[in-house]
């Protein structure tokens, strides 16, 4: 098995991740996540360069401090933007400045990144280069294994091998190529076959860089098996949609010992900021909705859903809706939160 040393420092390595996910990964899932182990690597949703120097930067950058290590995860490609959005990012404390090379939609393709930057191994590399400038935390990439036919091994190799001259160390690798006409960014997630064997062959072929694997990933056994060929493991789908599997997860490859955090224990633990958010004024269900794949399969776990989604959403819900939610899966839940 690969033990990566990792570029983050006194954080440790990128064992585990969780995906950056537009509309989910937002800074209360990730507070939530969280709470299912320290040393995970967290992700945010992609953030535009453009928006980040344009926009409310407070509002795009917002992060509680129990979230590191978190990474930005910047889009765009215009290499100066990029660098003053990475600036402004290290600025704002984040760990990790991520470059999105692997989104297909088509609202990414008419700015001309995401996926397509895969066939400008150029501008990427110049991309890379000048982030790496201007801020002292790592500077990642996250791709696919290529575009339409632009597919082959050597196209791979090739562009990381670009990209890598510039300074990126560390690649997360959607093990699928993106097809970039005609499919939606769902189907970019599910037609386009796995291929896990290529992200092994890179990681083979550049044992010098530090190389994620992403894609399809939903069980302990199936990170040991892909940590047996890279040095990390990055869940989406799963983490967000049955989130106790990171407790498990996290204690097997991070912890090493002691239990795995459970549902309960996660959600106690998120209570606190929970309620503070609420204060502040945050509606509850913008907080609970994050919480809707606990208890998956356990009885109760379909109440559990209906009473946070229902009442959750109701002006001035607070902390007692998620008591009742807590209740309907097991009586001394509530009380324990
Ligand atoms: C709802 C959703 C939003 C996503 N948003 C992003 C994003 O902002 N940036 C990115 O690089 N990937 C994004 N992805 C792709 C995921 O990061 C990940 O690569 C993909 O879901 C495959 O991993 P999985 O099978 O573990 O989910 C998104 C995926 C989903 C499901």
């Amino acid at each position: 098995m690969i033990h990566g040393s990792g570029p983050l420092g006194a954080w440790g390595s990128h064992r585990l991740c969780v995906a950056p996910m537009m509309d989910c990964t937002d800074r209360h899932a990730r507070t939530f996540l969280r709470g299912f182990g320290p040393g995970i690597v967290l992700y945010t949703e992609m953030v535009t360069a453009a928006a980040l120097l344009h926009g409310n930067r407070d509002r795009l950058l917002a992060f509680d401090p129990c979230e590191h290590p978190v990474a930005l995860q910047l889009g765009g490609s215009d290499p100066r933007e990029l660098a003053r959005a990475a600036r402004i990012g290290a600025e704002a404390g984040y760990d990790e400045i991520n470059l999105n090379v692997g989104c297909p939609s088509d609202r990414v393709r008419s700015g001309r990144f995401g996926a397509c930057l895969m066939l400008e191994p150029e501008r990427v590399a110049d991309s890379i280069a000048a982030m790496r400038a201007e801020v002292n935390v790592p500077v990642t990439v996250k791709c696919r294994l290529g575009v339409d036919e632009h597919d082959s091994t050597e196209h791979l190799h090739a562009f990381v091998e670009r990209v890598a001259d510039a300074g990126c160390s560390l690649f997360i690798v959607h093990a699928r190529k993106a097809i970039l006409g005609g499919l939606s960014p769902k189907e970019n997630r599910e037609i386009p076959p796995l291929e896990y064997h290529r992200v092994h062959a890179l990681a083979a072929h550049r044992r010098d860089l530090e190389i994620v694997i992403n894609g399809g990933l939903k069980t302990l056994a199936d990170a040991e098996r892909e940590l047996q060929h890279t040095h990390g493991v990055m869940l989406g789908r799963e983490a967000y949609g049955r989130p106790e599997v990171l407790g498990i997860l996290a204690a097997a490859l991070l912890h090493r010992e002691g239990d795995a955090v459970t549902a309960a224990d996660a959600v106690t633990a998120y209570r606190p900021y929970l309620a503070a958010r609420l204060a502040d004024g945050v509606p509850l269900h913008a907080m609970t909705r994050h919480l809707l794949g606990l208890f998956f399969g356990r009885p109760g776990a379909r109440q559990f859903r209906r009473i946070l989604s229902e009442q959750g959403c109701r002006d001035g819900a607070g902390v007692e809706v998620l008591d009742r939610a807590l209740a309907a899966v097991d009586p001394t839940l509530a009380q324990a939160a």
